[in-house]
């Protein structure tokens, strides 16, 4: 379903990037322009964003999967001397 009208924006998009690293309103925003124009798809992405979170929980609860790192949390390669 469309989330973001103003970006065409679905929910498996969201659920996409989340997967990529899009953990944040913030982080969607920047990826996919979500909440980016009127705003008014910033509840309901908020809620497939609480969505994948708690799916992202219970798998790492049952131990089906790593936990997500975030965008913001990536850092450039460092070269290793030698
Ligand atoms: S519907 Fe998403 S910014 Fe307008």
């Amino acid at each position: 379903m469309y989330v973001c009208i103003c970006n065409a924006v679905t929910d498996c998009q969201i659920r996409k990037a989340y997967c990529d690293g899009a953990c944040s309103m913030r982080a969607l925003r920047e990826k996919l322009g979500v909440a980016g124009c009127c705003g008014r798809c910033a509840p309901c992405a908020k809620d497939v964003l609480t969505q994948c979170r708690q799916q992202n929980a219970r798998q790492e609860q049952a131990g089906q999967r790593v936990p997500v790192t975030r965008d913001d949390e990536l850092t450039e390669p460092v070269a290793v001397a030698g």
